[in-house]
């Protein structure tokens, strides 16, 4: 497989949550019923926060979309703060006027994990619209360093980085280990990813990720395989990319 160039989008950080926003409004406007993965983390949170805003002034609907979780922890308790089902209803899904006409969660308090991870490769299926976030070490969604392009949906072992993120940036409440990820097989085949981008501490992995030939050390750069992948950079984390 192989991809178009991403499209490049940078935008002066204090623009960039409205400018992703309106443009998500016009898809959605384009395909109310779409089917849309969502990640967690500090990247969307002030994304989530002007798509309330825009929802709540008649500016983008969320009615008859279909929500489908990128990530999840396991081994975190429901209520813990850290678990991405969680944040994701706290800071969107609990706060819309009308609710989206789906939330499809990952079941990781079931007894068996790995069912659980086949049966949200399923829900991975038809996707319209994947937003994701890029984490220091290269990994999208938990695709951490040594996934692959071809990887299904699956219970998948952290990177030390990203169990740090747990509690020191989140506050978890243990330490997890494992988590489930949709996998870069099933977000290669959504019609659209995009790809969220900001801060200063992110501008060495984009290049990396953009610039420097695919590699199992840096998943996210297998999206560059995606014929419909547009990077939405604020101008901190674009800093290092080529003009
Ligand atoms: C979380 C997820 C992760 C994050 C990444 C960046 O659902 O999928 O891949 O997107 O770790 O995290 P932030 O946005 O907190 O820098």
């Amino acid at each position: 497989m192989t991809g178009s160039t991403p499209r490049l989008v940078v935008l002066p950080a204090a623009d960039w949550a409205t400018a992703v926003a309106a443009e998500l409004a016009e898809r959605l406007s384009g395909r109310p019923d779409l089917r849309i993965v969502l990640p967690t983390g500090d990247t969307p949170s002030p994304l989530y926060e002007e798509v309330v805003r825009a929802e709540r002034e008649d500016r983008l609907a969320l009615g008859g979309v279909t929500i489908v979780q990128l990530d999840e922890w396991v081994g975190l308790p429901p209520d813990d703060p850290a678990r991405c089902d969680r944040r994701l209803r706290t800071e969107l899904v609990a706060r819309l006027r009308t609710p989206p006409a789906a939330f499809v969660t990952i079941d990781v308090d079931g007894p068996d994990p790995d069912a659980a991870a086949r049966r949200h490769d399923d829900a991975a299926r038809g996707i319209g619209l994947a937003l994701l976030g890029l984490g220091p070490n290269g990994h999208v969604g938990f695709n951490e360093p040594g996934s692959g392009p071809d990887d299904p949906t699956r219970l998948v072992r952290l990177a030390v980085s990203s169990r740090d993120a747990a509690t020191a940036r989140y506050g978890a409440t243990r330490v997890p280990t494992a988590g489930i990820t949709i996998g870069l097989a099933r977000l290669l085949e959504a019609d659209e990813a995009w790809l969220l981008v900001t801060g200063e501490r992110k501008a060495a992995i984009l290049r990396r990720v953009l610039v420097e030939p695919e590699g199992p050390d840096r998943p996210a750069s297998y999206l560059r395989r995606h014929p419909r992948l547009t990077v939405f950079a604020d101008a901190e984390a674009a800093a290092l990319l080529p003009r």
